[in-house]
């Protein structure tokens, strides 16, 4: 069956599923996994200590795939460090450079003149009209539901994407909840050309960094074992609900600011949760469509499964 959008002829991919940048966990065995099976696949810049790594990593996904994937890049993460490791992007002319977590202006003005397709995710309509006023070639727009970071405004996918879409002139893929083909097809009918998922595919065999509990967790548990933490700070996250979460939320209720959270939110705790399994002590991201996820195959079952069944869904429209 074909599955052309503007999304799989922009990004030259064969179905129109792009995995999410995953901090600390996309790396390139997904990536080329999820390039190889049709979808766009993407690594996460920030997780690479330097620049040279995110180099060497770019070279391993080369060698895995000859299939377009990207390089994301959370703005407000890299610091000063920014700009050398979208140079080693542009130098290696990796196909696809999305964006998120700050103004992607510095980003745009340093990809003038390449060939590189720029695609930002946002979680708000204005954000949205100034990724296009900036040349974005398309939005990712993630709504309330999904995991890591969110909207201020708390607004739902269902919502959010047509708003968007009624909004900008450029493609909008719609990303937040979605974990089957079932959310493939409801995105499609907001007026989405694409999806983009990030919790469903930290559940597969080639997210080989995150520890078998997180991937347990996330089959076990249920849509109502997820929490927003660090709204208080403006930049509402989901994750996990866990002992750690809930001091977090302690600390954030009392008016703990910044530098009270500062350990307890770091990429440090982060990393106990997601590849040491130290649930007490750390936290993981994760939407609330862990409530759908119910096994952990391989990349390439995963996306067979969801164009099957959006197969059957298109069928019976017919
Ligand atoms: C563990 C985790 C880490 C994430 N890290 C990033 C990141 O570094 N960059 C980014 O653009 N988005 C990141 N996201 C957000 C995803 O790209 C995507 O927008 C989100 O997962 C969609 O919601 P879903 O989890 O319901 O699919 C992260 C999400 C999760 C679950």
């Amino acid at each position: 069956m074909n599955w052309n959008t503007k999304v799989t002829e922009l990004l030259g991919i064969q179905f129109p599923i792009i995995q999410g940048g995953l901090a600390y966990l996309a790396y390139a065995e997904l990536a080329s996994a999820v390039s190889n099976a049709g979808g766009l696949g993407q690594i996460t810049a920030m997780s690479l200590p330097s620049p040279e790594a995110l180099r060497e990593e770019i070279k391993k996904v080369k060698t895995m795939t000859d299939k377009p994937f990207g390089v994301n890049f959370a703005i407000g993460q890299h610091g000063k460090l920014f700009t050398h490791y979208l140079e080693v992007a542009i130098e290696e002319t990796v196909p696809v450079v999305t964006m998120t977590g700050g103004n992607p202006e510095p980003i745009f003005r340093q990809l003038e003149g390449s060939d590189i397709k720029k695609l930002v995710l946002v979680a708000a309509k204005r954000q949205a009209q100034k990724a296009e006023e900036l040349g974005a070639d398309a939005v990712m727009a993630v709504g309330h539901e999904g995991g890591g970071h969110l909207g201020k405004n708390d607004i739902g996918t269902m919502v959010l994407i047509p708003s968007i879409v009624d909004a900008v002139s450029i493609p909008v893929i719609a990303s937040g909840g979605i974990g089957d083909g079932r959310g493939l097809m409801a995105a499609m009918s907001l007026g989405a050309e694409g999806i983009e998922m990030g919790t469903r595919f930290i559940a597969t065999k080639e997210c080989v960094h995150a520890v078998q509990d997180y991937k347990e967790k996330l089959i076990n548990g249920t849509e109502n074992d997820t929490v927003v933490i660090k709204k208080t700070l403006g930049s509402p996250a989901r994750a996990i609900a866990n002992s750690h979460t809930e001091r977090i939320l302690e600390v954030e209720k009392a008016g703990g600011g910044y530098e009270a959270l500062r350990d307890m939110i770091s990429g440090e705790a982060n990393r106990k949760y997601i590849y040491s399994g130290d649930q007490e002590n750390g936290f993981a991201w994760a939407g609330q469509v862990m409530g759908l996820i119910k096994d952990i195959p391989s990349v390439d079952e995963l996306l067979a499964r969801i164009m099957k069944e959006a197969e059957l869904i298109r069928n019976r429209w017919v």
